[in-house]
């Protein structure tokens, strides 16, 4: 939900500033904005649009400057304009701001500052920022952004100018993400990591209600009381062509690509000797796994399905009761937690702000919370007692892909991990570790024979978008999926949702007749999930159903089983064979390039959907 990037050096600020945008866009991207000071004058230049809009602008009324800011906005107050595009200043042009997150009481400061002769230009929560510093400021910038914080009620990310401080740039965050990025001769600041990766490894999170103070040969950090504070900066080891498409024509089509590396380097560093798994990270002693009751995972969207699919094996192996529930249920539930649940919150960035919020209320009802998270020192990651990383790399596309498999990944080896310490090792076969070790290697050959055009989910992508306008528009999808690889039938169908707007819904197989088989005619199109398993047959018998009810067949199977190519399935895609309990992984990667080509037959932007932005800070 929004971007937002500052820099403070010698280089020209409005090129790296684009840059950083250009990294952010996954965050917002209905209009974006810089502000660029130069001696005592400060000038902005923001666009409705994506930043390709406001480069084309810049570009025709170019800026100058060594000192910036930017944001790349996910409408929340006011819809996308020019206007309301940011960053936003003060009616004097004193102050200007950049912002993600949600002032909750702007109407109140709002009336405040009109009535002691303000004038607001936009429609925005975030403009009151502007105005509210440039009310406090009496010299210092940092004590005016202090001084405003405290009347502000809600989440912020923010970072600030003031056009008679030349060079230097404050940053403030409550409960939205703020990295800074520490240069040479050069600083930064910025929602997340990848905006400043090309300039810099050296990075330091701030915690809430932290403000940080940038020049280009200097940063201090202070604390709420504004006494100065030691931060100790991380060095990342994520690359800069992990966050480029390095010649993929989207990041979301890189990023399943990627997911079999992604996959090794999880288990590789996890698993010892071939035979036991240790998370040497893990802030949680191993007595309170011990003690453990039961367990609840709480996540939103994609997590979530990761969530539901760890269910399916901790309940088998480690023998433990598992609940699970999105974010913004459970927040809000009154759930029965003890000191004995363990909470697991999933989250990629770390940051959506329902999950961050059940995480705080389990602890506050005295629960051990364990984060699986992808992004290092994200607040989710550091809010939990105990926190995994899933180490996928950055993920740019908004549609989660190898984020996801990653997540299945970490939670088969906590599966694992846990029996072992619960003394429930007994109940794993004996060659989990070497099944689970061989999906990469799988996914690998399945992607290779995908590249080799072996694989026909192109085809069965162009076919749909043909039914779908000879149908007027009329075609759908449903997926359906048994056990384990029933959560997959819901990111599939989130999947073509997110990117191509197809109707689409994912049910349990079994669940069919109790309602779903009403929709099924002859513009119906339903991803089966018939891989080896336990339901194979019910699965079969369901198929038989949609048949007769005239619904189109695209199967998932395993890749010796011909039992539906040429009879009742339509189209088949075949998956390297696997036992069902690991099958989730590799069943989840036609799923992503089913919903890949749907979209890019549709002529979509793949990486950036409408109405979507990748983190969702706000509730
Ligand atoms: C789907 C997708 C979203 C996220 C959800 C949670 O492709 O990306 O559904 O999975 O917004 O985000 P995180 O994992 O960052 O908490």
């Amino acid at each position: 939900m929004c971007g937002i990037i500052g820099y403070s050096g010698e280089q020209n600020a409005p090129e790296v500033l684009l840059k950083g945008l250009a990294r952010l866009e996954y965050r917002g991207y209905d209009s974006a904005g810089i502000a660029v000071l130069k001696g005592e004058v400060i000038k902005i230049i923001k666009k409705q649009g994506k930043l390709e809009i406001l480069k084309e602008e810049i570009r025709l009324r170019p800026l100058e400057g060594t000192t910036g800011i930017g944001h790349t906005r996910w409408a929340t107050h006011g819809e996308p304009s020019d206007r309301n595009a940011h960053p936003h200043n003060d009616h004097r042009e004193d102050v200007a701001i950049a912002h993600n997150g949600i002032i909750e009481n702007y109407k109140q400061l709002k009336k405040e500052l009109e009535e002691s002769g303000h004038i607001f230009k936009s429609e925005t929560d975030s403009e009151v920022i502007a105005h509210l510093i440039a009310k406090e400021y009496k010299g210092d910038l940092r004590l005016a952004v202090n001084e405003a914080a405290k009347q502000l009620k809600g989440s912020f990310a923010i970072a600030v100018m003031h056009q008679n401080e030349p060079d230097r740039i404050i940053g403030i965050r409550k409960d939205s993400p703020l990295v800074v990025g520490l240069g040479k001769h050069e600083n930064f600041i910025a929602s997340d990591i990848p905006a400043v990766l090309e300039y810099t490894k050296e990075i330091i999170y701030l915690e809430n209600n932290e403000v940080v103070d940038i020049k280009k040969g200097k940063c201090a950090v202070y604390n709420e009381e504004g006494v100065p504070i030691e931060k100790i900066a991380t060095t990342i080891e994520w690359n800069i062509a992990q966050a480029e498409k390095t010649g993929y024509k989207h990041f979301m089509l890189k990023e399943i690509f990627e997911q079999p590396e992604v996959l090794k380097q999880t288990f590789k560093k996890r698993i010892k000797n071939n035979k036991e798994v240790v998370f040497e990270e893990l802030r949680i002693s191993e007595d309170v796994f011990k003690e453990t009751r039961d367990i609840t995972i709480v996540a939103c969207g994609t997590a979530y399905h990761a969530g539901l699919t760890g269910r399916y094996m901790l309940e088998k192996y480690a023998r433990l009761s598992v609940g699970v529930d999105t974010s913004s249920e459970f927040r809000y539930r009154d759930p029965l937690i003890t000191k004995n649940t363990l909470v697991i919150v999933i989250s990629q960035s770390g940051e959506t702000a329902d999950t961050l919020a059940a995480l705080r209320e389990a602890k506050k009802k005295g629960a051990k919370v364990l984060a699986i998270c992808n992004v290092l020192g994200s607040t989710m990651a550091r809010e939990a007692d105990g926190v995994i990383y899933t180490h996928a790399g950055p993920e740019i596309a908004v549609a989660s892909t190898k984020a996801y498999s990653a997540q299945l990944g970490i939670l088969y080896l906590f599966t694992h991990y846990l029996a072992r310490v619960r003394g429930e090792a007994g109940n794993c076969p004996a060659d989990f570790i070497e099944k689970l070790t061989k999906l990469p290697e799988l996914a690998a050959r399945m992607l290779k024979h995908y590249r080799k055009n072996e694989n026909k989910i192109k085809e069965y992508a162009a076919k749909f978008h043909q039914y779908y306008l000879a149908s007027d528009n009329k075609s759908c999808f449903l997926y359906l999926g048994r056990n384990i690889n029933y959560p997959n039938a819901l990111e599939g169908a989130l999947k073509l949702k997110e990117i191509s707007y197809i109707s689409a819904e994912g049910y349990p197989a079994g669940e069919m007749k109790h309602g779903p088989i009403a929709v099924i005619d002859e513009n119906t199109w339903v991803v089966c999930i018939a891989v080896k398993s336990d339901t194979y047959e019910k699965m079969l018998s369901n198929i038989q159903e949609i048949k007769a009810r005239g619904g189109i067949i695209v199967a998932i199977v395993s890749e010796k089983d011909l039992t539906l190519k040429g009879k009742e399935a339509d189209y088949v895609i075949a998956i390297p064979e696997t036992d069902e309990i690991f099958s989730p992984i590799l069943v989840t990667i036609p799923l992503q390039l089913l919903a890949y080509h749907v979209a890019s037959e549709f002529g979509y932007d793949i990486d950036k959907p409408r109405n979507l932005a990748k983190s969702v800070t706000v509730e």
